[in-house]
């Protein structure tokens, strides 16, 4: 069994049906109807996803449906679509031209919105000058950038021509960037001269620029005027965007590319068990159709709803249900810059209000945040265009799911707790809102052509409530195809332990009624404010310090960011155990990797507890950083007297 610790501690035992209002007008309307469908689904999966394939717009049908080449799966094959061409031109030829396609509320500066002929017509203009650029079908380009609407203008033009976006969270520090530009080779990056955060600006062009020096592949940089501070420009090399767009020579329609369903769409890098991050390949139609049905069926999405969802384009989130999910449905889909608590821990519940949003898609971190302010500040919104609310990133504890419920939903909006992640593409796991009864603290069900099951180390089902491995049986189309540049860590790392069947990385148990739920991690990921973080990632850049000999991070639960990282650092001899460089190393490890990941809680210690064989014990430490004293068994470690020592010097 995997030996990590239930993030959640679960005590809320009621059960909270769908309002009838709600039902009634649902896409699914009750669980008899989600178990039709599912059982279909099951049942002949191919045939089900070929039938949703048909609400695509294709320029050539698929031949075969799915099709496993030696454990790489391929969907649709012989297909040809564009995705930008679903997102934007089908609407604007189906009577929605006018409709608002995107809603963007700066934290500085003033609102704007885009119908969906302006956005086709802004996503082709930098679709052209992308190809004016010399940038084809295949080429990598690597956007960095804040979340403004050229974010979401990048990587709908990139899907336009073909070429295949690998976006950098902007939060991410130079050697960040640099990993993954080295990565993914990328020929263009698209940046900015900094983004607003806290009424800060964010340095993305500078720590573009240092990145850069080691990225000999990427020639050429644009970059998006934002702040209006003056940054360093380069030229040829760089290239200002509004300049580039004043070229009359670039026209405001661009041919969609008539890509193959399996052709490349995007790399998105992501931590796992071992060193540096892995990009994650998705490719057109599957990811496409995916995205689509899990957006339309678990948001209920109707043509008249004002979507608003709080995750960052950086993340997978942000690409499937901020951009692709939506604007394959026609949608109206909300971007917010900036932080959930600034000017106040009120903005997101104003910004609701403004808009009148009707569904909102945020993390337990989040919510957890801004419970703690109290109820004054969302009760002073007028916040009555909500009618469904939805949670991810991390499992959400039955408090906050309790004062989302009450205090946001005002007990009449269902809460879709959402389990999936990167590699998935889309949801896996979910209520359907106008069915599944709730239960806070469950993902509840599987959707529709998904086929979860806990299994135990020996490969036997786990029982009733007994937890496991989470693993799916089937594959899906929103899967990821690969790891970019090492098939082979593909197969091994989500093929491996059960061969044929897709692992997770999450520990779950499902209950008597079939409820999913997810208990955390099984590798070494640490989920802080739900942001995917690798030990190994903080560990390296621990060790890069000169002060530093060898370091291991483990979780530890935290109130508002579910996870907080905790860093036992052994120092090289003749550096000094000092307050002062515990700070240091927090910063360096935000330089390094980004201020997400630096480590809240720092011990500096003599010796790790290791085996003969010399690998660490990380069950131990996670026990210590806890504080549960359930170490377990000691008597295979070299030096068992290691860990009372670790234990007495704690950090609080
Ligand atoms: C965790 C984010 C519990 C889980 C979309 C997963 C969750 C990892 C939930 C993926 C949820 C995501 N309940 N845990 N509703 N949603 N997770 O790739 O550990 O950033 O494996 O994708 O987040 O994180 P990722």
């Amino acid at each position: 069994m995997p030996d990590d610790h239930v993030t959640s501690i679960l005590t809320e035992n009621r059960v909270f049906n769908p309002p009838e209002g709600f039902s009634r007008n649902a896409h699914v309307k009750s669980m008899q109807d989600y178990e039709n469908e599912y059982r279909h689904s099951i049942e002949n999966p191919e045939g089900y996803w070929a039938s949703k394939a048909e609400d695509l717009h294709w320029f050539r049908k698929w031949d075969s449906v799915l099709r496993n080449d030696c454990g790489f799966f391929k969907w649709f094959e012989g297909g040809k679509i564009n995705v930008s061409y679903n997102c934007l031109d089908r609407h604007f030829n189906n009577g929605k031209k006018d409709k608002i396609a995107l809603i963007f509320e700066p934290e500085y500066g003033i609102e704007k919105k885009y119908t969906y002929a302006q956005l086709l017509k802004e996503v082709c203009r930098l679709a052209n000058a992308l190809k004016k650029q010399g940038i084809r079908k295949g080429d990598v380009v690597e956007i960095y950038l804040p979340m403004i609407p050229e974010l979401a203008i990048s990587l709908l033009a990139c899907a336009r021509i073909g070429a295949v976006h690998s976006v950098v969270f902007g939060g991410f520090s130079a050697d960040a960037l640099r990993d993954r530009i080295q990565d993914s080779e990328a020929k263009l990056l698209i940046t900015a001269d900094g983004s607003f955060r806290n009424g800060r600006v964010y340095p993305l062009k500078e720590n573009a620029d240092v990145a850069l020096l080691e990225c000999p592949t990427t020639q050429k940089v644009i970059v998006v005027k934002r702040t209006e501070k003056s940054i360093p420009m380069y030229p040829p090399r760089d290239m200002w965007l509004h300049e580039m767009l004043a070229d009359s020579s670039i026209e405001d329609y661009c041919e969609p590319e008539q890509l193959n369903s399996e052709d490349s769409l995007f790399i998105l890098y992501t931590s796992g068990t071992t060193g540096k991050p892995k990009g994650v390949l998705h490719t057109q139609a599957g990811y496409l159709l995916y995205a689509a049905e899990t957006f339309k069926y678990i948001f209920d999405i109707k043509d008249s709803d004002i979507y608003f969802c709080t995750a960052d384009i950086g993340w997978i989130t942000g690409h499937s249900y901020i951009v692709y999910g939506p604007l394959a449905n026609g949608a109206t889909t909300l971007m917010y810059e900036g932080s959930p608590t600034f000017p106040a821990a009120d903005r997101f519940w104003r910004v609701i209000e403004k808009h009148k949003v009707s569904v909102f898609y945020t993390a337990p971190t989040a919510i957890r945040a801004l419970a703690k302010e109290g109820e004054e500040l969302p009760n002073g919104c007028n916040m009555s265009s909500l009618r469904l609310l939805g949670s991810v990133g991390e499992p959400i504890n039955p408090e906050a799911w309790m004062w989302y419920y009450r205090v946001i939903g005002k007990e009449k909006c269902p809460i879709v707790d959402t389990w999936w992640q990167t590699e998935t593409g889309g949801i896996m796991i979910s209520p359907f809102p106008g069915a599944t009864p709730l239960k806070p603290g469950s993902a509840t069900r599987p959707f529709f052509g998904i086929d979860p099951v806990i299994l135990k180390e020996d490969g036997k089902e786990a029982g009733i409530n007994e937890g496991g491995y989470l693993v799916i049986r089937k594959p899906w189309p929103g899967m990821l195809r690969t790891v970019w540049k090492a098939p082979e860590k593909y197969i091994e790392k989500y093929y491996g332990q059960f061969p044929g069947l897709y692992l997770a990385g999450d520990n779950a148990k499902k209950d008597e009624n079939g409820y999913f739920w997810i208990m955390g991690r099984t590798d070494d990921v640490i989920k802080v404010s739900g942001h995917r973080i690798g030990s190994a990632e903080v560990e390296s850049s621990l060790v890069s310090h000169p002060a530093v000999a060898e370091a291991a991070c483990v979780p530890y639960p935290h109130d508002i960011k579910g996870q907080a990282i905790y860093a036992f650092v052994m120092l090289k001899k003749g550096s000094q155990k000092t307050e002062q460089l515990k700070r240091e190393l927090s910063q360096h490890v935000g330089n390094k990797v980004g201020p997400i990941a630096k480590p809240d809680k720092i011990q500096f210690v003599d010796d790790l507890p290791k085996t003969r064989s010399g690998k660490i014990m990380r069950r131990i430490l996670k026990a210590i950083a806890e504080n549960t004293k359930e170490y377990g068994n000691v008597s295979t470690l070299a030096d068992p007297t290691v860990v009372e020592k670790l234990a007495a010097e704690r950090v609080q």
